[in-house]
């Protein structure tokens, strides 16, 4: 349905027992299931070097397997990419729009296998799994409709001396789209359903992480009818795939979510190709902050506190990462903070009763237990979560909250469930505000204070994308809460919202 009637998906109550059980047992069905994956070009599944998947949550849990592009089959993908686009770019946007919104249809359709999926290969709980295939079909939906309602016409535009001319839009081309593991499926399928909605065809490089989830999104793809030629995915690492598709000179458009050292290097590949410039629409890190002064609630503070920092095992962009609290509050918050901590179950992410899973890989463990050692010789522990007992063969990091002296300590994002804590006196507002702009990110805030002067104040000041008063700052809504950052968070324009899609097309004025 296209307009006013497009709805988002309807999500499920975790804390009703008829609505999440059926996707723990789909979780069980597939226990044993093995997953294959490999390259798509042309809708034509491709061998390459083979690399084993286990889980995040038990390193002895086969997955599957996953084949890896050659360089060869890079050149070969956007071949066909280019081929495909001249008659993808002509196809009317609702006709696009219809591929998209059978897609949708039909991630619904499987979200018992996709749950299984984001569980297995990405270690994510059943509630951050149903999540990642919600927002992924929120996504699609968003993306074909606003092409369908605004692409699609041929405008007549009146100029202020009462000329006319047609404004129309049109794709650019081939783009690649490269995506991080911590949204294998929602932030894979929202770069690719904007660029196919706008009339651009796809070469699709998921993280090598989550092959699998990336390589089943684009067999129900093509199910939902696209063309083959106008989707191609090629798995692999950065260096390998990555890095030769956005040289290539045929690439005429790069959406790339992921770190902000990455984008960083694509940008400066894109600068030395000796071809015109092409749009580079990069969604990268932060160093979130949340601002707490003294007439904030502090059992409404901890609830959005604990679900900020360790939601997802930390590994949401969007994540809380250093918390200000005004010196009068800080003993009470710290003090429930650490009672909230100790009840945070860590374990295994199938199991209705885990707040937090593993982390993605033992390379991502090693660095986060890295940063915690270092803080402990710098700064001062506040809690550590347990691990539950059946952590012992996974990748898990346990909950961790420090006090530091201040947020110049931090260099880098710290991707996982670390939370640094940071107290100021009610005169030091304005410098504070300073430090978290100083950073250079500029992705989520978090304000939580009773006062409106206060929170309006800290939100004009903030340099962020997406600023949360009284609530906690991750899970940003497709169309509710348009997200992206700034300065080395991103880009923009903002995904899910009313000027990422634009991105992707060129506006032609015919007199
Ligand atoms: P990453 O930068 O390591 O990898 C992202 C993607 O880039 C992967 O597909 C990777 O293979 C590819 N890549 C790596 N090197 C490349 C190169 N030289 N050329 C082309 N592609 C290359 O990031 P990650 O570890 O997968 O994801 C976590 C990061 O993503 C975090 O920093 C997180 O904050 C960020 N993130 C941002 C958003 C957002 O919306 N702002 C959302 C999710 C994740
Ligand atoms: N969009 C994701 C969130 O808001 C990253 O948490």
């Amino acid at each position: 349905i296209f307009g006013e009637l497009r709805r988002n998906s309807a999500g499920i109550n975790i804390e009703i027992e008829s609505q999440w059980r059926p996707f723990v047992e789909s979780v069980q069905a597939l226990g044993e299931h093995q997953w294959q994956a490999g390259p798509i070009i042309n809708g034509v599944v491709q061998g390459g070097k083979t690399e084993a998947i286990t889980a995040p949550y038990d390193r002895r849990e086969a997955v599957g397997s996953v084949d890896f592009a050659s360089a060869d089959q890079v050149e070969q993908a956007i071949t066909v990419a280019a081929k495909a686009y001249p008659e993808w770019s002509e196809r009317s946007a609702s006709e696009r729009a219809d591929c998209l919104l059978r897609l949708a249809g039909l991630l619904e359709a499987n979200t018992g296998e996709l749950v299984a999926l984001c569980h297995r290969e990405a270690g994510k709980t059943i509630q951050d799994s149903i999540d990642e295939i919600r927002e992924a079909v929120d996504f699609c939906r968003f993306y074909a409709n606003q092409a369908a309602t605004e692409l699609a016409e041929t405008k007549q535009v009146t100029s202020f001396d009462g000329t006319s001319r047609l404004l129309s839009y049109r794709g650019r081309g081939v783009f690649a789209c490269i995506s991080p593991w911590n949204f294998p499926l929602a932030i894979f399928l929202g770069q690719i359903s904007a660029a196919l909605a706008a009339g651009n065809t796809v070469v699709a490089k998921p993280a090598e992480q989550t092959s699998l989830i990336a390589f089943r999104a684009i067999e129900l793809m093509l199910e939902a009818g696209m063309p083959a030629g106008v989707i191609q995915l090629l798995p692999g690492t950065g260096a390998e795939v990555g890095s030769p598709l956005t040289s290539d000179p045929r690439i005429a458009g790069v959406a790339f979510t992921g770190s902000t050292e990455t984008a960083q290097l694509i940008n400066r590949s894109l600068v030395a190709r000796d071809c015109e410039s092409v749009p580079f629409i990069a969604e990268t890190g932060g160093q979130n902050a949340m601002i707490v002064d003294s007439t904030a609630l502090p059992e409404q503070v901890v609830r959005d506190v604990v679900r900020s920092a360790f939601a997802s095992a930390g590994q949401r962009c969007s994540a809380l990462r250093v918390l200000f609290i005004q010196e009068d509050i800080a003993e009470r918050v710290i003090g429930l903070i650490k009672g909230a901590m100790a009840e945070l179950s860590v374990g295994r992410p199938e199991m209705h009763s885990t707040d937090v899973g593993p982390v993605i890989d033992a390379e991502a463990k090693q660095k986060l237990l890295t940063h915690i050692q270092s803080l402990k010789n710098q700064a001062k522990l506040v809690a550590q979560a347990k691990l539950g007992s059946d952590c012992q063969h996974g990748d898990f990091v346990a909950p961790t909250a420090f006090e530091i002296a201040g947020i110049d300590m931090l260099k880098n994002e710290n991707f996982g469930p670390i939370l640094h804590i940071v107290r100021f006196k009610a005169s030091e507002l304005e410098q504070v505000i300073d430090q978290i702009n100083q950073t250079g990110f500029g992705l989520t805030m978090g304000v939580h204070s009773r006062n409106e002067r206060t929170y309006r104040h800290i939100e004009r000041r903030a340099r962020v994308g997406n600023c949360y008063i009284n609530r906690d700052q991750v899970g940003a809504v497709v169309g509710v809460q348009p997200f992206g950052g700034q300065g080395l968070s991103g880009t923009g324009p903002k995904a899910g919202g009313p000027h990422y899609l634009y991105r992707f097309t060129q506006d032609v004025f015919n007199a």
